[in-house]
């Protein structure tokens, strides 16, 4: 059976950092408030000049580098913060790498978009469609989150990640999968950026209705729940117990909604992944981001979940390739 197999890793991320004391100083917040609720200290954020696809390129050629490849493959974009309405970031990407005439399209599935993402370059690949795919999930969240807004602002950062994929077997270092996908779009109210679609096109440039709004509790709640049951849905379709995880990389929203779905879950403390004290919730490049991070070993069993607007949610298995010969990964825009 043929799947896919990492073999790159890179991210990118802007070279601004946002503190807490930075927000508090011109909003009615603390960083005591905001580490104590959600553990982020700090964040990115882009220059104006900066859009998604510039990022994600960043990321993109770092991941190249380190796989030793830059010939031209598959892109495909997790974004919930394209460049344009129309069209997707993934063609931007392919011609900032002078790739020409790749596949090349965007997945929409918010802060679950880089799971997302991966399922469909793993399917590109078992179907025989194409060898190898580059697979970004770059978000610059600060765009659409009201800056002056305490509730939503301090949560978000900015940033890129991208894996390199090729055709490989179940059982070598890097494959990826089974996977774990749902959604329950019910609950759009609870996290949804309402204008600028077809349902409400054409915002005013400041008008409320362009930025993220957001139910915390209800989101707290339910990003808990279906990252759980996601994960415990998984991992019995692969036939392996929590027992068999070396390390666990959640969606990095929240610090207190990592560690529930951990406790859930009965993942050691060791084994926990989070750098969301540093990059805020960067929506899709946070599971990249959190790969950089780990400082992983080759042949570490991964469970990766993830969930976001939708609601969306999905979950995979990534053993960890030996990348440790590779050039460092990251980049700063
Ligand atoms: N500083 C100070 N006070 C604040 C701030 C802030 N930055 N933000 C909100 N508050 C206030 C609220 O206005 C409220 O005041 P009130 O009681 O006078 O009305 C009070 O703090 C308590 O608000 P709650 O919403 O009850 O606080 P809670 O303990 O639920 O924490 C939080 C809020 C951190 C947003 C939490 O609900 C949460 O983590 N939700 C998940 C949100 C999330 O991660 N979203 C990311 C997108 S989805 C995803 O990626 C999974």
């Amino acid at each position: 059976m043929v799947t896919a197999v990492l073999d790159g890793l890179g991210v990118a991320v802007p070279d601004r950092i946002v503190t807490n004391d930075d927000f508090a100083a011109r909003l009615d917040t603390t960083d005591e408030w905001i580490r104590e609720r959600t553990g982020i200290a700090q964040r990115r954020m882009a220059a104006p000049s900066v859009a998604t696809s510039d990022l994600a390129a960043e990321a993109a050629r770092a991941a190249c580098k380190q796989a030793g490849n830059d010939s031209p493959s598959a892109v495909v974009v997790a974004t919930t913060t394209p460049d344009h309405p129309m069209p997707g970031v993934a063609p931007l990407v392919a011609a900032q790498l002078g790739w020409d005439a790749v596949p090349a399209f965007d997945v929409q599935a918010a802060c679950s978009g880089f799971i997302y993402a991966l399922a469909s370059a793993t399917g590109l690949i078992a179907s025989g469609v194409t060898d190898r795919v580059l697979v970004v999930g770059a978000d610059l969240m600060s765009r659409i989150t009201n800056q002056d807004d305490r509730a939503t602002a301090v949560l978000f950062g900015d940033g890129a990640g991208a894996v390199t994929l090729r055709a490989g077997e179940p059982d070598e270092f890097g494959a990826i999968g089974p996977f774990d996908l749902g959604s329950d779009g019910e609950h759009v109210g609870h996290l949804v950026v309402e204008a600028g679609g077809t349902r409400a096109p054409g915002p005013a440039p400041d008008a409320p209705e362009r930025y993220l709004s957001m139910n915390g509790r209800d989101v707290y709640r339910h990003a808990v729940r279906r990252m759980t049951d996601s994960s415990t849905q998984l991992l019995e379709r692969a036939g392996l117990t929590i027992g068999d995880i070396d390390r666990f990389v959640a969606h990095q929203a929240n610090l207190r909604i990592l560690m529930a779905v951990a406790d859930h879950l009965g993942i050691p403390d060791e084994r926990r992944v989070s750098n969301v004290d540093r990059y805020g919730n960067t929506s899709a490049a946070s599971i990249p981001l959190a790969l950089a991070d780990a400082a992983l070993r080759p042949g570490e069993r991964i469970l990766l979940t993830a969930f976001g607007s939708g609601f969306t949610w999905g979950s995979t298995l990534l053993t960890w390739p030996d990348l440790s010969t590779a050039p460092d990964a990251t980049t700063h825009v």
